[in-house]
This record gives structure tokens, C-alpha cells and sequence, in this order.
């Protein structure tokens, strides 16, 4: 006996500048997970796309380990584990990649042992293994999410502006994995910081929530994670000048970096062309997506 589910996660942008590990955004941008699972047979582990030549296809796989994290937690065991991954999210980028594997996991997994568990429940799930909500959050719910943990539970609210917002995304062509870019970080930051952050990290959420994109400028500015991992990202400042320059509305680093956001209503292909260009002219090669909102987040299909 053998059941199968097919399921699509968005790619996630986190922080949106001050909102560090709380705030994050799902992105037009998708891995795809089918899972088989039977009684009888062995673990297989298929991966095409993104990150194909680097994702483990044994028992280190992220999607295995947190499929047997649903097993224990519903009680169920199969023998045959049949993983297809198709990725379109670059890996360690700042797209949120780790997020939508082990959201992808849990969720396939759930829904092919009889969809026990709530997407609450994958959440605290998940956000346990992440180690932060503030991908998984999106990657789950889809929209605009802002979280905080309490103790074991994961409590979000989630959004959608009321008017069309695009994200450029320049990818450049690196990665950076999100341990080394906390390792930058130091374990406490000057109470002024602080007080910077929350009053923008506020009005972040404030704008998005109203559709008044006006205050991303100055709104999206951060002092507690991007100055002081700005080294790992040659260029960083005059890719967000070039953004600004040609018409975006603000900028941050995405998650973790290495890839930096813009947020614009139009003129996006002249802020990603530019961004490109910056990027170029500090001798790192990239390229840039125009990404809408997904406000669906983890869904089945086929
Ligand atoms: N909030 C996280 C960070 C996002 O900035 O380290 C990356 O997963």
C-alpha cells in the first residue's frame, strides 16, 4: 500500500531590514516536494533544481529528518520513502531555502499520514528545528508575517498589503549560509539600537499593513544585524544606493544575505538592472527576479 502527495512551498524573505528574526515575507518562488510513502521498500531521495549537486540524497537530508519528525509525532512508521524535491529557491541565499525544505517536509508529511496535525502545529514544529519563525511563518501561511516564540509556541499575524508590492531580489552569485552570517553577530547591541529597531521595526509593519509604502525608506533601516554583517557582501551599500537611485522605494538585506531586496511598485526592471550593475562594478556577478507576494504559502497541487 502506498500514498502520495505533491506539495509547493514559496521562498521567504526574512528581517525586512529592523525586523530581525520576526518579520518575513513569502515570495512568488517555489520548491516542490512529492513524497511517496509505503509499507514496504527503501529511502529514495530525488533532487533537480537548485542545490541539486549539494543536497544530500542520504539520511542527512533536512526533508527525511523532519518526515520522521511527523512519524514520531503521529505515530505512524513506513518502511519506503520516496522523496522527489524539484527546487526553484538558490540554497543559502537568503531566500529562505532551509525554511521551505523543512516546511515542505512536515507538510507533505502530515498530509500523506492523514493531516493530523494543524498548521499551528507545524509551525511550533517547525520553528523548533529553524531555530527562528520568521521564515516558516510565510513559508506556511503565505503573506506578510510578523512572530514572536512563547516559550514552545510559535504566535503570528499574518497579512497582506492592500496594494500591489514587488520585491527585487539581486542574487548574487555566492552563498552564504545563515550560521556563518550569525556568527558575525554580537551577543548584545547598544539600548539606542534597540530603540532604533522597535520604532522601525513598528512602522514596518504599520506601512506594509496600510499600503503606505512611503515610510519603507527610512522604515527598513536596521542597526542591530545588517551593519555588522555588511563585510560578507561586497558592494552591499552601493547595491541598495543604486536601488534607491532608480526608484525603489527601500532596501534591506534578505534573511541573512547573500541576496539584497528592493521594494518598488514600478520601475522594477531599472532597480534590478542597476542593483546587477553595482554588484558588477565590486567584481561579483548576479542577477536579479522580480518577485510578487504569494499569499497562499504551503499548499498541495496536483
Ligand atoms: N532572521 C534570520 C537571520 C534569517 O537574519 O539570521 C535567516 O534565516
Amino acid at each position: 500500500m502506498s500514498v502520495s502527495v505533491k506539495v509547493r512551498v514559496p521562498g521567504t524573505t526574512a528581517n525586512c531590514g529592523p525586523g530581525f528574526d520576526a518579520v518575513g515575507i513569502a515570495c512568488t518562488i517555489y520548491n516542490d516536494l512529492e513524497l511517496t510513502l509505503s509499507t514496504e521498500g527503501s529511502l529514495v531521495i530525488e533532487v533537480e533544481g537548485e542545490g541539486a549537486s549539494l543536497i544530500p540524497t542520504d539520511d542527512k537530508n533536512i526533508v527525511w529528518q523532519v518526515i520522521q519528525k511527523v512519524f514520531e509525532k503521529v505515530g505512524k512508521q513506513y518502511q519506503g520513502i520516496h522523496i522527489k524535491m524539484n527546487n526553484q529557491i538558490p540554497l543559502s541565499r537568503g531566500l529562505g531555502s532551509s525554511a521551505a525544505a523543512i516546511v515542505a517536509g512536515l507538510f507533505a508529511a502530515n498530509v500523506a499520514t492523514g493531516n493530523t496535525l494543524s498548521k499551528d502545529d507545524l509551525l511550533d514544529m517547525a520553528t523548533a528545528i529553524e531555530g527562528h519563525p520568521d521564515n516558516v511563518a510565510p513559508a506556511i501561511f503565505g503573506g506578510i508575517t510578523t512572530s514572536v516564540v512563547e516559550g514552545k509556541k510559535a504566535r503570528y499575524l499574518r497579512f497582506v498589503p492592500p496594494a500591489k508590492l514587488n520585491m527585487i531580489v539581486a542574487i548574487p552569485d555566492f552563498n552564504l549560509s545563515t550560521h556563518a552570517a550569525r556568527q558575525v553577530l554580537p551577543e548584545t547591541v547598544p539600548f539606542k539600537d534597540a530603540v532604533f529597531n522597535i520604532s522601525r521595526t513598528a512602522l514596518v509593519i504599520g506601512a506594509l499593513c496600510q499600503g503606505e509604502f512611503q515610510h519603507l525608506r527610512y522604515a527598513l533601516a536596521d542597526k542591530i544585524h545588517q551593519p555588522y554583517r555588511e563585510h560578507l557582501i561586497p558592494g552591499m551599500g552601493q547595491v541598495f544606493d543604486a536601488a534607491l537611485e532608480k526608484g525603489a522605494l527601500g532596501v534591506a538585506l534578505s534573511g541573512a544575505g547573500p541576496c539584497l531586496i528592493a521594494f518598488a511598485q514600478d520601475r522594477c526592471e531599472e532597480v534590478g538592472f542597476g542593483m546587477v550593475e553595482a554588484f558588477a562594478n565590486n567584481q561579483i556577478s548576479a542577477k536579479y527576479l522580480v518577485l510578487d507576494i504569494d499569499t497562499e504559502g504551503a499548499r498541495v497541487i496536483d
